[in-house]
């Protein structure tokens, strides 16, 4: 089975827990592997080569969490074989802006070790900073696991 990984850097769990349902939907078909990166270094990821990443990210003061961006920029620094399929994902307590993520878009376009970026791209909006999640955002993580699928096949 093709590897995936999925990381995030969680602090109230609105990431974490997408990252799970995304595992959950993926497990069937690839040796998925889950963590925050608080727990794991670059080298963990690389070493297994993986096929797809797929990057949860928070957003701290309007901008794409920077811990999460270091972590990648520090990925592509000891990764020898590329990565096919990347995608990420945003969780956010404000209304929605795009240059909320532009950052973390910038960092993946930058890498040299990421082959494609998945052109859809999920936000989901919590109601306060621990979350939930809004109403509805079910069946958009749900739309997401869904073409997430068609990417990395
Ligand atoms: C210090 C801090 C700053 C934040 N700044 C923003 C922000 O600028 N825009 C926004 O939409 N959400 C902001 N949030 C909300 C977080 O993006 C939201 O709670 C996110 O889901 C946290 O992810 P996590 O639960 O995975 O840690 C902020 C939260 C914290 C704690």
């Amino acid at each position: 089975m093709k590897k995936i990984w999925i990381i995030h850097n969680s602090l109230h769990g609105n990431s974490e827990q997408i990252s799970r349902k995304i595992a959950e939907d993926l497990k069937n078909s690839y040796d998925v592997s889950l963590d925050s990166i608080k727990n794991i270094n670059p080298e963990d990821i690389a070493k297994d080569d993986p096929y797809g990443l797929i990057v949860g990210v928070r957003i701290l003061a309007f901008r794409s969490d920077n811990e999460i961006r270091s972590f990648i920029s520090n990925l592509d620094k000891v990764t020898n074989k590329p990565i096919s399929k990347v995608a990420y994902f945003s969780t956010h307590a404000l209304g929605w802006k795009k240059f909320f993520i532009k950052g973390m878009k910038k960092t993946l376009e930058k890498a040299e070790c990421v082959e494609e970026i998945c052109p859809e791209f999920l936000e989901v909006k919590m109601k306060g900073a621990e979350g939930p999640a809004v109403e509805g955002a079910d069946a958009k993580i749900g739309e997401f696991i869904s073409t997430l699928k068609n990417f990395i096949n």
